[in-house]
This record gives C-alpha cells, structure tokens and sequence, in this order.
C-alpha cells in the first residue's frame, strides 16, 4: 500500500518582529506574497495532503492563496504548538512534514530527504551542525562551553509517523514548545537528524526579506534564453517576418526565408535549453534548408527542445526595421507565434522599432530581430 505523506505549513503567527504592520507571511518576497513561494515548495508529487494553518485574522487571505494549490487551511491557535495541534486533528497521511511558512528557501531534496528519514528511521528533524564556537553565557560572562561537535541548530521541516506526533501533542496537552521536535523529544523519544541546508533561514526580521538569495525562488525550474539574428536586404517585394509575408518593394536576403525574428526565437528556445544553435540544427549548407519555411523550423525546435524537457513560458521579441512598418502586422504575428510555438498569444510580446536613420537598420541595409524566452524545466 502506499505511504500518504501529508505536510503541516504554520502561517498563523502574527510576524509582529517583522515589523510590517501585518503578517510578515503576507509580505511581499520576489514580488509575490512569502507564504506563497513556501506553498509552491509543497506542490509535488511525493505529497499527497498539505495543510496550512491560519489565524482568524488572515485566514481569507491565505485560504486564496492555499486554495489554487489544493490546500486546507485550518484556524490555528494562540502559540505555534496549538496550531500545529489544530492541524494534526484534520492530517489523513501516515507520514506528516510540519514546516515554518517563514522558510520559503528550501529545496525540493531537502523534503525528499525529509521523507526518506521517516521511511527510515521513523523521524527526520532538519538540523544544521553549528559553525561558530558556541557558549554558555550569564549576565554577559561565559558560564560554559559547549562541544562545537555535538551543537546543531533546528530548522524545519521535521517529519514523523502521524500517529507518533499526534500522540506527542495530546500528551502535551496545553504547554507550549518552540518546535515539533521539542514535542517528539519529550513525550516519544530521540528525534533522527538530518542535514538541514544554509539558505533555509526563518524569515524573521524585515531585513531577511532585503537580502539577496543565492537560491532564486522564482526561478527554480525556470530557465532563460536569448537569441538574435540579422539579414540583409536585397532585390525583392516583401520580407517575412514571424510567419507573415509584409510587402516591402525588397526581400531579406538568406538561405532559408529569411525570417529574423523566428531565427532569434529558435535560438532564444536552444539557448534557454542549453543546447545548441539554430546553425548547429539548420546548417546553411544543407540544401534541404534552402528557401526553407522558418515557421517549419520552429515547429522542429519546440519538439527538440520538449524532448529536453522544456516547456517555453513566455516570449518577447524586439524588432529593429527602417522599413517596412510593422505595427499593423504585429497581432498577427503574435498569433502565428503562439500556434507554432504554443505559448498563449497573451504571454507573447512583440515590439518594433526604426533606428532613427542609425548604423546598417537606420540606413536600410537590413532587420535585426531580438527575442527572450523563459522556459519551464520538468
Ligand atoms: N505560527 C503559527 N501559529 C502561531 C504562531 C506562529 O502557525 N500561533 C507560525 C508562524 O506563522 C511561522 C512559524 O510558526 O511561520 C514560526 O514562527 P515565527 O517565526 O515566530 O513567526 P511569528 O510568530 O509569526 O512571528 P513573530 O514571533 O515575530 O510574531
Ligand atoms: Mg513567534
């Protein structure tokens, strides 16, 4: 039978040292609400059930942002270990991760790893071994000293058996404790730990939130591209740009069709990837690429890069052209993006622009296409 893990996130402290005047969860981290890149961590197939406790106060707010997720959220209580009681009552998973909605840095290995040690050994409580020399203390003089060696510091998650942790908090009746393992400790038995990880700090004060992350939440999974390309003018009567055939009185010279901005696009795609170039896959050497429709190219490059495992996102493309006039052209453009590429024709953007009479664009000797991609990797 399988094991259902199920997840605790406490969101129902007050944040009052974070000093924003309301939750510190609800403040803004990378430009979306802290709570919400913790929730996002939890989203994965290896958890079944996740619950996310919530004061009165806030409890419409995090609701909408656990709800997309398919989260519960449960009313918490007056201390941290109330409100992880409240949620233990409602957890259906026979292993459960309890975790600080004030520590969104966490990596998707650490809840594995957190996982396996109660697969293992019935308990898995993240811990960072401490580095700096650690004292006792009593009115400002050293009192003791502590064995460096034995000395870590707790983080979350901490995982255990449900029925193990469940059993802990009812004993512990109304007493409050600082953690899960503090719980366990008292009323099960020596909790496993497992290495914690650097970047898995508790956001506590306002300055947490300031400092930069090595670890860039919102760009976990994601991955950006860039590609540019330029052709020349030559003798002709239109010029295709995006897929779409623009009346010019002169063509763009190349091998293929010519098309700079699905050229730039087909190596913002590659690059995003990390594989190679459009030259790599589409050597001008071929006669199999000569004239060739770039719109069918592109359809080539979204299948390689799929099998790659990447998704693209979104797309913007910047176009530097004297001539001809491309703002009537540019929703079309939008549309042939989307349906060779895939990408919602609202998550396309194309801009264009002259190079005011400048360099080779601005003496009308040629287009130059720019194109960003971000990209989904599975
Ligand atoms: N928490 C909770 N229920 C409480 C108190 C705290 O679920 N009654 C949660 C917090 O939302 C937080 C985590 O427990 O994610 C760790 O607590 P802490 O960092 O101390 O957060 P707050 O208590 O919210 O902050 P402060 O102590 O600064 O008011
Ligand atoms: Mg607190």
């Amino acid at each position: 039978m399988k094991i259902k893990t199920s997840v605790i996130i406490c969101a129902a402290g007050k944040g009052e040292r974070a000093g924003f005047g309301k939750n510190k969860l609800l403040a803004p981290l990378y430009g979306e609400p802290a709570l919400r890149h913790t929730l996002k961590k939890f989203d994965i197939p290896e958890i079944d059930e996740v619950l996310v406790t919530s004061s009165e106060f806030d409890f419409e707010e995090i609701s909408a942002l656990a709800a997309p997720f398919g989260y519960k959220t449960v009313l918490g209580g007056k201390t941290r270990t109330q409100s992880v009681k409240n949620a233990l009552a409602l957890v259906t998973g026979d292993i459960v991760l309890i975790h600080d909605g004030a520590r969104p840095f966490l990596s998707r290995e650490l809840i594995l790893n957190c996982i396996q040690s109660v697969k293992t050994y019935g308990s898995g409580v993240c811990a960072m071994p401490a580095t700096d020399t650690a004292v006792y203390a009593n009115l400002g003089v050293v009192s003791a000293r502590i064995d460096r060696n034995s000395l870590y510091l707790l983080q979350t998650p901490q995982g255990f058996k449900t029925e193990d942790i469940k059993s802990a908090y009812l004993l512990a009746g109304d007493s409050s404790f600082t953690d899960d393992s503090a719980v366990y400790s008292e009323f099960i038995g020596a909790p496993r730990i497992i290495e914690g990880e650097k970047n898995n700090i508790k956001l506590t004060f306002k300055e947490d939130f300031d400092r930069g992350y090595p670890a860039l939440p919102i760009l976990d999974g994601k991955r950006i591209g860039f590609g540019v390309d330029t052709h020349c003018f030559g003798k002709g009567n239109f010029v295709t740009l995006a897929g779409i055939k623009i009346e010019c009185g002169r063509k763009l010279i190349a091998h293929s069709d010519g098309d700079v901005i699905i050229h730039a696009v087909m190596d913002a795609l590659l690059s995003a990837s990390g594989l190679k170039d459009i030259g790599h896959y589409f050597p001008d050497t071929d006669k199999i690429f000569k004239d060739a429709d770039s719109g069918k190219l592109l359809t080539q490059v979204i299948r390689i890069v799929k099998a790659e495992g990447f998704t693209p996102v979104n797309l913007s493309v910047s176009v530097q052209a004297e001539k001809p006039k491309l703002s009537p052209h540019i929703n079309s453009m939008i549309e042939n993006l989307s349906k060779l590429t895939g990408i919602h024709a609202k998550n396309i953007a194309v801009s264009a622009g002259t190079n005011e009479g400048l360099g080779f664009v601005g003496e009308e000797l040629g287009i130059t296409a720019y194109a960003s991609v971000l990209m989904n990797k599975d």
